[in-house]
């Protein structure tokens, strides 16, 4: 693999952790009351998006970025962390598409695991 492929696989995976963390952001902002529910289902049917396509995005065995060389050697744990991932935030979703905010809301703290896999996958930040 040329350099600029694996480049361009990383940068695609971090373009959907960032897309996670906008998200997120906003959905927690809704359960909190923060922020009206108008964009209920937008931000939860765009996180169920990002979700399933984090599977394929770190399949290709590309070290860099942030991730841990434990994402691959540790491959069964992390990618059952991405399938529960998708289920959970598929089932996100269709609450969110009917408008329910309560089952969102109560679903949100086990549902997304963000800090529980960069806990164990994800390395410190590098400097700029
Ligand atoms: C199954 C493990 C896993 C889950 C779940 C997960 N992440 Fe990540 N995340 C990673 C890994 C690994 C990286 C480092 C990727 C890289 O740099 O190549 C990362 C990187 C990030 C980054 C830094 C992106 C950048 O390049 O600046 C953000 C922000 C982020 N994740 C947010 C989230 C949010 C929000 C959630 C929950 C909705 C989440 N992640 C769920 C594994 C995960």
């Amino acid at each position: 693999m040329s350099k600029a492929e694996a480049d361009g696989i990383i940068f695609e995976r971090q373009n959907l952790m960032l897309q996670f963390d906008k998200d997120a952001e906003l959905l927690g902002e809704i359960a909190a009351g923060l922020k009206p529910k108008d964009k209920l289902a937008e931000v939860t049917a765009s996180i169920a998006e990002t979700a399933a396509a984090s599977k394929g995005a770190f399949e290709p065995r590309v070290p860099g970025g942030r991730a841990k060389p434990e994402v691959w050697s540790n491959w069964a744990d992390y990618s059952r962390r991405l399938d529960d991932l998708e289920k959970n935030t598929k089932q996100l979703a269709e609450f969110g598409a009917k408008g329910d905010l309560t089952s969102v809301t109560n679903m949100l703290g086990g549902a997304l695991q963000c800090k529980e896999c960069h806990d164990v996958y994800r390395g410190p930040k590098k400097p700029a």
